[in-house]
């Protein structure tokens, strides 16, 4: 399986930056968007992303040229989708719209490309049933930024061949990231359960008063060599979202979940993290 030329559908936070990586490296790249807006947003972000960094001296006028022609912004699906090699969905994390767009895409790409979803959740085999060739159809799950961050997962559920998965594990290689591959499908893929299982253990620690978010940030920072303390992270990534994620489980499983109280405390105060200006640490600027 030789991936030349690459389909990334979804022009937001992921899909422009998944995009513009692979025409870096350089496959021939089409990126389409349902909202037109979008897509303006991308031709611009492109401009000044690609201007920044020839005045930083990373891209010579020549690379940038070259990066440019091979990225090409399209209005309908059908172009962006025509004679690719891989097309990687990074639309918005809905399994319903999900759903509609593989059926789409399956209409449209040949029998032979491969279709990988860049879900944070969602295992490929959600949507064995939306295309005609599973074995062809895996999750290659990037990080954000996409452009910066040097993980990629492969998940390889049971539907997906070898080919497909090494094609993608090479594909993720050639285009400058240190993939990683699961032979077996599961909910959360590695980096995030590990992170998650952090969470869990850091929270259960502070919520029976062993020792203060600090504390615990401080042991993980100074002893492990972790870049950020779990609570330090919390507070980047946000502790409204870790509260959504959190009452989620609880809703689902009706167990109220290790360190829900803890975060309740800072979500009931608005204590959202540093875009609030306080969440466990306090800051000057949000
Ligand atoms: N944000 C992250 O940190 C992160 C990290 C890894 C994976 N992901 C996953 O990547 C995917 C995209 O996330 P994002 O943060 O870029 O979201 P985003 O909201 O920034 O972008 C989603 C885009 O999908 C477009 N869209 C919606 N319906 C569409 C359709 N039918 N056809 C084409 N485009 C459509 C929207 O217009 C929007 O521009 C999600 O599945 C998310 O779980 C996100």
């Amino acid at each position: 399986m030789n991936i030349k030329k690459v389909c990334v559908i979804g022009g937001g936070l992921m899909g422009r930056q998944i995009a513009l990586n692979t025409a870096i490296y350089p496959y021939e790249v089409t990126i389409f968007d349902a909202n037109p807006a979008v897509l303006e947003d991308v031709a611009k972000w492109e401009d000044s992303y690609l201007a920044g960094r020839i005045a930083k001296g990373r891209m010579t006028e020549e690379q940038v040229a070259g990066i440019r022609s091979r990225f090409t912004i399209c209005s309908t699906l059908e172009e962006a989708c025509k004679d690719v090699d891989l097309v990687i969905e990074a639309i918005v994390e809905r399994k319903d719209i999900k759903s509609m767009v593989f059926k789409q895409v399956d209409a449209l790409v040949r029998p032979d490309t491969i279709i990988a979803t860049n879900s944070s959740r969602m295992v490929s085999s959600t949507f064995k049933n939306d295309v005609s060739h599973p074995e062809r159809l895996a999750n290659l799950h990037y990080f954000n930024p996409a452009l910066v961050m040097k993980l990629v997962e492969v998940v390889q559920g049971d539907h997906c061949s070898e080919e497909t998965a090494q094609a993608l594990y090479d594909f993720a290689a050639n285009t400058g990231k240190d993939p990683v591959w699961m032979k077996k499908e599961l909910d959360g893929f590695v980096a995030n359960r590990i992170l998650q299982a952090i969470y869990t253990e850091a929270r259960w620690m502070v919520e029976q008063g062993y020792c203060t978010p600090q504390e615990v940030d401080i042991a993980c920072e100074k002893g492990l060599n972790h870049p950020m303390g779990p609570f330090r992270l919390n507070d980047l990534t946000g502790l409204d979202l870790a509260y959504d994620i959190l009452q989620r489980k609880y809703d689902e499983s009706g167990e109220k979940p290790i360190g829900y109280d803890l975060i309740k405390s800072y979500y009931d105060k608005g204590w959202f993290g540093k875009k609030a200006g306080r969440g466990f640490y306090e800051y000057e600027s949000k």
